[in-house]
């Protein structure tokens, strides 16, 4: 769309988690004198990071070291993390923990003052700290927003889409396209010139039908970096939480999680009711039952379900008490008495869901990707360190110590101010009334079973969306966004012929080390390549 107002900043941050606010925060640390915007689709609060509950992984605790984390980094990534990355993130990671706390973050401690650590699925030791008992994210959202508060200098836009990146003649950032609703002189759609963009727009969960992901999870960074001309990678990477409340067939967007921190204070995953009798399914399946890493746990769910029939498997957590979980898990106790389940008396019903995307756009070690001047840093990356499977609690740490290292690099490397080049990329817009079909089918054929026949069927109907009749506005922007992002996830899917982490393939039920290597991506002419 036409530009209705320009405006200027050296640097736009496009995102407001914990990924956005510590890079807009450390980058004016670093200099003071640049002109910083963030701007985020809803309100700054929005997004996914006020809903992590088990919390951030670091070393911290007695006895625990960034060796020991690595381990456990690699094997949940099942051969396809990036030695070096993961290397920096658990290096670096006790130290950016610390700086959250330093800026005002709470996290939970014991009564003699130590940090309360738990563990959580693929973890040997305890080693995620936690804030509210469950409601971590929320902590960190609290205090990132009232350090950006306290920062006036970094001009916040709300409601604010970033509809394309601007590019230089010589392909770089010059600056972005916005839609704004109702932000003063900044309404409706314009556009910032700026020498940098740092994208911290979260992940694609709305990709599919059901998913533990916020509503504005709708792949936007991902889908405009590719129309910018950037590299992703990894993104078959899908991973799909073990236990999210099951709400029944008909219910769709955002589920409730139940937190891994539940089955790390002792909680287990049973097959039926012990009436009916429900056996541990988890022992004997892995050396750490029902915290193997949560590809296993998550697969064991499904064939699980195939074999009973059953769109569920349930978790056993009364045996917590009733004292345990309001003190240890007050969000999750109240969102599931909500739903007419008392965990404290009851059975919680469980499935898999749509929880994390581990892939994105592809940067190296400092957050950059492959356009000049554009920068990537938490889920919308790849930077990678979860490779075919996210170890939890990696999520909150990957986005803050990332955007540290581009708050380190960025401010010395700032492009020179360059005129937007004509923008004669293919628009193909697809109307929003298309994304229930969408999801429809990513999640029968691109979700947790996945295999060639289904996968070209997916791929055909996603070409055939783009054949609606499109209002030009958010629901088209976000829909067309979806179907991005989505082909080249199928047709990631479809390249990975073997089963690895998170991607299972039931026509190569096998992993293959000669297919170890990443899975790339661009779009050249409007097509996925
Ligand atoms: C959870 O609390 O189980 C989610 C943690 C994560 O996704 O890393």
């Amino acid at each position: 769309p036409e530009p209705g107002w320009t405006t200027r900043a050296d640097v736009v941050v496009v995102g407001s988690g914990i990924a956005g606010l510590t890079a807009a925060l450390r980058i004016h640390a670093a200099d003071p004198g640049l002109r910083l915007l963030v701007v985020t689709k809803d309100v700054l609060a929005a997004g996914s990071t006020q809903w992590a509950q088990g919390g951030i992984a670091a070393a911290l605790g007695p006895g625990d070291t960034p060796a020991q984390h690595e381990r456990d980094t690699l094997v949940a990534g099942a051969g396809a993390c990036d030695v070096e990355a993961v290397r920096v993130l658990v290096t670096e990671g006790p130290d950016a923990v610390r700086e959250l706390i330093a800026l005002g973050t709470q996290f939970d401690h014991h009564p003699d003052g130590e940090l309360s650590l738990t563990r959580e699925g693929g973890h040997h030791r305890d080693r995620i700290a936690h804030a509210g008992g469950d409601a971590t994210g929320a902590e960190i959202q609290r205090a990132l927003i009232a350090a950006v508060e306290r920062a006036p200098a970094i001009e916040v836009v709300q409601h604010a889409l970033a509809v394309d990146l601007l590019t230089a003649a010589d392909g770089g950032v010059a600056g972005l396209t916005l839609h704004v609703l109702g932000e003063g002189q900044h309404d409706g759609v314009g556009a910032v010139l700026c020498r940098a963009v740092v994208l911290a727009s979260g992940g694609l969960g709305q990709v599919f039908s059901q998913s533990t992901n916020p509503s504005v999870s709708t792949g936007d960074g991902t889908a405009l970096a590719m129309r910018a001309g950037a590299r992703v990678r990894d993104l078959e990477f899908v991973q799909f939480h073990p236990t999210v409340m099951w709400l029944g067939p008909d219910s769709q967007g955002q589920q409730p999680l139940i937190s891994e921190a539940v089955r790390g204070e002792g909680a287990f995953l049973v097959d039926a009711p012990p009436e009916e009798g429900g056996t541990r399914f988890m022992l004997g399946q892995h050396e750490l039952a029902d915290l193997a890493p949560r590809d296993i746990v998550a697969k064991a769910i499904t064939r699980r379900m195939l074999e009973t029939g059953r769109p569920h498997v349930w978790l056993d957590a009364r045996h917590l008490g009733a004292e345990f979980w309001e003190r240890r898990f007050p969000t999750i106790l109240r969102v599931c008495r909500e739903h007419g389940v008392d965990p404290v008396t009851e059975l919680i019903p469980v499935a898999p869901a749509q929880h994390y995307a581990s892939g994105g756009v592809a940067t190296d070690l400092w957050g950059r990707t492959s356009v000049p001047g554009l920068y990537a840093t938490g889920e919308v990356a790849c930077s990678g360190v979860h490779g075919a499977n996210r170890l939890a609690s990696n999520s909150l740490l990957e986005g803050l110590v990332f955007s540290r290292r581009i708050a380190d690099v960025l401010p010395g490397e700032l492009r020179a101010w360059a005129a937007p080049a004509v923008d004669d990329r293919a628009t193909g817009l697809v109307s929003g009334e298309r994304r229930r079909a969408l999801q429809d089918v990513m999640t029968a054929l691109v979700g947790v079973l996945r295999q060639a026949d289904g996968l070209a069927e997916a791929i055909e109907v996603l070409g055939d969306l783009e054949h609606g009749d499109p209002v030009v506005g958010p629901p088209a922007w976000e829909t067309t966004n979806l179907v991005t992002v989505s082909t080249a996830l199928a047709m990631a899917a479809a390249l990975r012929t073997e089963t690895r982490g998170s991607h299972w393939r039931e026509d190569f039920p096998d992993r293959d080390d000669t297919r170890a290597g990443h899975v790339d991506a661009r779009l050249v002419d409007g097509t996925v390549r």
